[in-house]
């Protein structure tokens, strides 16, 4: 791929420097942030700057590279391994710093961070930007959107069905191991009306990451909210610990490859409810929302050469690779760090809940689709968090506007929703 071409090609933008380098921002500061950082270093013509809000990971990350670069420990689909050294140009907490002069915005950060990093950044964005939730989850769009006011028309808003890689942060601001590529991923963008980025912008982002995964950019980005994965973590959280009555355990359940035949046909049904409300929206609407499979067709799809079982959603999982040793989310009762209780305040349920099953409720209610076992899902999952977001299986809860269901922004019929 010729490099040069394409930030050339991104030149549209008429802000790239003089000497043809990309500049883009990595929000965050967690194994995604530090994957994207130190991978998008390694490449030529590419400024990575990092803006992290978090506490003092700014300070952190900068003392670290005072000392040294980063290192990306790779993991290759042949299993072949490579260490490559990179470092990104600024790590810092203050946005004004971060966003001058910059390309494109990536938000990787779970979505519970993301209205923080959008309202922090908006107003030092400059037109043509391209900003990009990697992943978006669901509800991106609407967030950015309402945070950049009318620059919104001015800029493009690219969101991910997921982060490209499987990763995670070995030693803070040193070391990071990317463990394993996605087969293929999809994108879609938003292009302001009055903004020169154009789908093919999106190329510049496969040129920064390589060969893999390659990005597949689909229609729409409603069909983007539905392809969300924050799917899988609540009905399997629901399936397993549903009935728990709080005894305590003395080993971390397996998340994925521990699935029974109950958490899988609770997966199975929300993946149907949302299928359901893709083809509903296309048969009333005409836009194309094939991309929205069944998550069974998607774990075929997406890991391949991962799963040995392909047979059913419960043994897809279990046998899946990529999910070796993958424990429950379980906090420690006592010192000992021998007995546990689930921890239901981890991003299986706080980010996947409101950023996740709750919006696509949202997209579905718009829609005129029934969607009963998300419902129940939702209703369990907003005791754990303290939370209110459906009423009586309507969104009516009082704590439905920290949530990013399209009805917080005003979005009432699946016009409103094409037309953001
Ligand atoms: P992470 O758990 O490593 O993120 C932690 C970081 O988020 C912290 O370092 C901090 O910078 C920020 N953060 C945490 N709590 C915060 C708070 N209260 N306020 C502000 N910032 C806060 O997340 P990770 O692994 O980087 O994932 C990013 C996104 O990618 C998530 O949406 C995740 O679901 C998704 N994802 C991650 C995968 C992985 O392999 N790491 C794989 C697939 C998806």
């Amino acid at each position: 791929m010729d490099g040069r071409k394409l930030l050339r090609h991104f030149s549209q933008a008429e802000n790239l420097d003089a000497e043809g380098t990309l500049k883009i921002l990595v929000c965050g500061g967690g194994n995604g942030a530090h994957c994207m950082a130190a991978l998008a270093s390694s490449r030529e013509h590419v400024e990575v700057r990092v803006l992290t809000l978090y506490k003092d990971e700014a300070e952190r990350w900068t003392k670290a590279l005072n000392e040294e670069d980063m290192t990306i420990s790779i993991t290759y689909s042949d299993e072949h391994t490579e260490d490559k050294k990179s470092r990104p140009s600024l790590v810092t907490k203050d946005p004004a710093e971060a966003a001058a002069g910059i390309h494109m915005i990536f938000f990787t950060v779970p979505a519970f961070a993301h209205k923080q990093y959008l309202d922090a950044i908006s107003e030092h964005v400059l037109d043509n930007t391209l900003l990009i939730g990697m992943p978006g989850q669901a509800g991106f769009e609407f967030q950015a959107v309402e945070a950049l006011k009318g620059k919104a028309k001015k800029c493009a808003i690219a969101s991910f069905e997921s982060l490209p890689w499987a990763c995670r942060t070995v030693e803070f601001g040193r070391h990071v191991q990317l463990l394993g590529f996605k087969e293929s991923l999809c994108a879609a963008i938003l292009t302001g009306s009055e903004s020169n980025l154009t789908k093919s912008s999106l190329d510049v982002i496969q040129f920064i990451f390589g060969d893999d995964p390659q990005f597949d950019v689909i229609d729409n980005y409603v069909a983007i909210n539905l392809m969300a994965k924050s799917i899988i973590h609540p009905p399997l959280m629901y399936g397993r610990w549903g009935k728990y009555n709080g005894e305590i355990l003395e080993e971390k359940p397996l998340f994925y490859q521990g699935v029974d035949e109950t958490q899988a046909a609770l997966l199975s049904k929300v993946s149907d409810e949302v299928v359901m409300t893709a083809k509903v929206i296309q048969d009333k609407r005409k836009n194309d929302m094939s991309k929205v499979i069944h998550i069974l067709d998607w774990y075929r799809i997406y890991y391949c050469h991962e799963i040995s079982d392909h047979s059913c959603l419960k043994n897809a999982m279990q046998t899946n690779k990529a999910y070796d040793g993958l424990l429950h989310p379980m906090k420690p009762v006592d010192e000992s760090g021998k007995r546990f209780v689930p921890d239901f305040n981890y991003r299986y349920l706080k980010e996947d809940v409101p950023y996740g099953l709750v919006v696509m409720k949202g997209i579905a209610e718009i829609a005129g689709v029934d969607t009963p076992t998300i419902d129940t899902i939702i209703e369990w999952a907003q005791k754990q968090l303290n939370k209110e977001y459906i009423v009586a299986k309507h969104l009516t809860g009082k704590d439905l506007s920290e949530t990013r269901a399209p009805q917080v922004y005003g979005f009432k019929t699946l016009d409103d929703l094409f037309h953001i």
